[in-house]
Order: structure tokens, then sequence, then C-alpha cells
């Protein structure tokens, strides 16, 4: 984005913009976001891919497997931190948000029926995500490429929503760095300003 056309309402648009290309393109940098969780001890950061993103609520969300550790972190503490990060625009973006778990609805089943085979294997595993094995296996049941696909269940998919409440954009430019910060209110209303990069 070019310096003297800057406004904090295009910087938004442009991380509204930027989600929803990300969501469909697969080449997008912003398809793959770290997200951060509050652990016992330290926080925890894990690769996630952004699966779908509505611009008018500014909600993202993300699949995972209903058994893992990040899970159990945000049932313990709802708030996520997503960090994305483009190397060619030299832009990040860091959301603060508000999650909710959704777990075998008519939405998760819908998607299970349409995702492909190679995707399911990641929320198949026969032990919990994180459990300790004495071998090197991906932990898959044995007969999984002869079951046929429709009896695969969907017992360990879930969506993870996040309802964002805080985004900052940090643009690094070779005569300036460019920061804004935008929060949303009680009333859902957006209110942005600029900060020291
Ligand atoms: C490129 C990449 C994409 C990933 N996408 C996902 C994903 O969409 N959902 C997911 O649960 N784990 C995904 N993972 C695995 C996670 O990073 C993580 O290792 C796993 O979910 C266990 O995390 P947890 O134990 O902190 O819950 C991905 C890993 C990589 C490297």
């Amino acid at each position: 984005m070019k310096k003297d056309k800057l406004s904090l309402d295009k910087i938004q648009a442009e991380i509204a913009r930027n989600l929803t290309d990300a969501v469909t393109s697969r080449e997008h940098p912003f398809r793959l976001m770290v997200i951060g969780t509050i652990g016992m001890q330290a926080a925890n950061l894990r690769t996630v891919v952004l699966r779908a993103f509505q611009a008018d609520r500014f909600l993202l969300t993300f699949y995972t497997d209903i058994r893992s550790q990040k899970i159990n972190e945000l049932q313990n503490n709802p708030n996520l931190t997503c960090l994305f990060w483009d190397q060619e625009r030299q832009i990040q973006i860091k959301i603060v948000g508000k999650t909710e778990i959704e777990h075998n609805t008519q939405h998760t089943q819908s998607i299970w029926k349409n995702m492909h085979i190679g995707a399911k294997k990641a929320y198949l595993t026969l032990s919990a995500p994180s459990s300790i094995q004495n071998t090197v296996s991906n932990n898959l049941p044995e007969n999984l490429l002869t079951i046929d696909e429709k009896l695969l269940d969907d017992q360990y998919f879930c969506m993870v929503h996040c309802e964002i409440k805080r985004m900052e954009w940090l643009q690094l430019g070779r005569s300036a760095h460019i920061r804004a910060e935008f929060q949303k209110n009680e009333f859902g209303q957006w209110k942005g300003h600029w900060l020291v990069p």
C-alpha cells in the first residue's frame, strides 16, 4: 500500500480482503497462521490452515482434532492469538479474538462429508494427538485404505471459530514502518489508531 494514500479504513479493509483471499488461494502467505493459546507454563504456538473468514463478522475458522492440546487450552481460556506474515510484502498481522468450538453439528458433518480422504487422516489417529508412542507411526487404523470412505468417523473433527476483537497491522518499509491497531468495542464497532512501529 502506498504511504500517501494510507488511511486506517483502507488498512482495515486490506486486512479483511487479505484474509478473504487467503481462504481460497493456496499460495497466499496468510493461508497459514501461527496460533497461540495459553498453556500452563507458557504460551503454546502452532501452525494451522485458515479455512474460512467471514468479513462481515470478522470471524475466522480453522479445523482441528477435538482431542488436541489446543482444544484443552481453549476450553480453559477461549482467547486466541493469530499471527500472519507475508515475506514478500513485508506485512505482519496479529489478531486476538475469542473462540467457540463447533463439534458434531450439521455444519461439521457436511464439511466432513466433502473432505478429501487425505485431509480426513488428520482427524483419524487412534490415539489423541500428542500421545507418546513407542515407534514411528502415523497411528492411523490399519484398514484405512480398504474401508468405505463413507464409514470414516468424524467424531474427532471440529472447527474453531474465532471472533476477532483486536487486529494489528505492521508493514515494514525502507523509509518507514507503518503500524496500526483496530479494536472492536462492546457494540461491535471498530475503532482504529496508529501505533509507533
Ligand atoms: C503447514 C502446517 C499446517 C497445519 N495445519 C493444521 C491445521 O489446520 N489444524 C491442526 O489442528 N493442525 C495443523 N497442523 C499441525 C499443528 O501445527 C500442530 O502440530 C497440531 O495441531 C498439534 O497441536 P497442539 O498439540 O498444540 O494442539 C499444521 C502443521 C503444519 C506444519
